[in-house]
């Protein structure tokens, strides 16, 4: 028996070829929104089911409630984070409650149809403040969230079939898809791992000492939007296979993608990640140190220490967490202060700005830091 949907069941938006015909002949006649990129990548998610159990984009009492108390309206299951869909105050004001609207990408192509139940304000500090917990723009979730339009339109949405194969297809499973994959595999117990960056050595020992306790382990790397400056997805994509195929025991680790955008709310996101990776079927999660964190707005364990607000029970799903793991050049392992009594000094510990400068020089990081295979792959993409 796979794992309960967040909310009970698996709520899945995608329509069939058949109604998309219609769906494509009836958006002829529609007002049109064009998505940023973050609400695309919402409204995949949306369409295959990761998000359940969102039917669309939230309505007023969801994003306050969501705001003020991590929880759907009306004491409804846990969710951390705003999905809304918004536009400048002139185009909400030529859209009726009622209105069906097509929601597209920049290229004009139809993604979905959003039937408008509500419309209303859209409280961009309380959400700044509640979800990233700081108001700076220089924040990129914030960033993206100031940007979008000042009025929310919250509905039901249909999501279309693409027309062309997503962004790397091979590795692309929907939560039903994942769900089947375990079940065939005879997987009991599966730990998900989210990803933004390359798996240097510190991923790799979490992934590794999860997977001792699970029957198997989801490398589901983050493919959607991310910030300048991230390494691009298809280079992690190159890294991830060529460290699957020669560290890892391919009988217990499977790689997929997830192709949600990064929003950088450090402890809220990880309880996002958590119920998405429920939704996949997986029954546990790997949270390290600063989970989707950025900069310095979160403390290093915020995103564990979150977990604890919630009651028993209200995520299937179990947090697994993971102390800041390095090399430690005494003990000749991989450790954290939680296995390993030396000092910082015996650690092999490289910022991230230092580790882009040596590849953007040519240089391998330490083997004890990256593994020199992922190393060459990162230094070529950077030429
Ligand atoms: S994240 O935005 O997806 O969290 P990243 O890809 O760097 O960023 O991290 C993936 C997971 O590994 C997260 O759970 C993170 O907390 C964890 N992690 C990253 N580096 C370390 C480390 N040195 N020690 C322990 N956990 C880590």
């Amino acid at each position: 028996m796979s794992i309960t949907a967040h909310g009970g069941q698996l709520i899945q938006r995608l329509v069939t070829e058949v109604q998309a015909g219609a769906l494509r002949k009836q958006a002829d006649s529609c007002r049109s929104l064009t998505l940023p990129p973050r609400e695309q990548c919402d409204v995949e998610m949306i369409g295959m089911g990761a998000c359940s159990p969102l039917t669309g984009f939230m309505g007023e009492q969801d994003f306050h409630s969501v705001c003020d108390t991590m929880h759907l309206a009306n004491k409804g299951p846990v969710w951390p984070v705003p999905i809304t869909c918004s536009t400048d105050s002139a185009t909400a004001a030529k859209i009726k409650i009622g209105d069906t609207v097509a929601l597209r990408d920049g290229a004009g192509t139809l993604l979905a149809m959003l039937t408008v139940q509500e419309k209303y304000p859209h409280d961009k500090q309380k959400e700044a403040r509640l979800v990233y917990k700081t108001e700076d723009p220089a924040h990129p979730g914030v960033a993206v969230t100031m940007q979008q339009g000042e009025v929310c339109l919250a509905g039901p949405i249909d999501v279309l079939p693409r027309t062309s194969p997503p962004p790397f297809a091979d590795f692309y499973l929907t939560p039903a898809q994942t769900r089947e994959k375990f079940t065939q595999r005879q997987w009991r117990t599966i730990v998900a791992f989210q990803t933004r960056n390359p798996i240097h050595r510190a991923h790799e020992y979490i992934t590794k000492c999860a997977l001792e306790i699970c029957d198997g382990l989801l490398i589901h790397p983050l493919v959607g939007e991310t910030q300048e400056g991230d390494i691009p997805a298809d280079v992690r994509m190159e890294c991830y296979q060529v460290l699957i195929e020669k560290y890892y025991q391919p009988k217990n680790t499977m790689l997929a993608v997830m192709p949600a955008a990064m929003r950088y709310a450090g402890p809220r996101e990880a309880i996002l990640h958590a119920i998405v990776r429920q939704n996949y079927g997986c029954t546990h999660f790997i949270v390290g140190r600063d989970h989707a964190g950025v900069g310095n707005y979160y403390g290093t364990y915020d995103a564990q220490l979150i977990f604890n607000q919630l009651q028993p029970g209200e995520l299937a799903i179990s947090p697994l967490n993971f102390e800041h793991a390095s090399w430690c050049k005494k003990c000749e392992g991989m450790v954290s202060a939680k296995t390993c009594p030396h000092g910082n000094e015996d650690k092999v510990f490289l910022s991230g700005t230092k580790v882009r400068d040596l590849l953007k020089a040519g240089q391998r990081p330490p083997m004890e830091f990256t593994r020199p295979e992922i190393a060459d792959l990162l230094i070529r993409s950077m030429k």
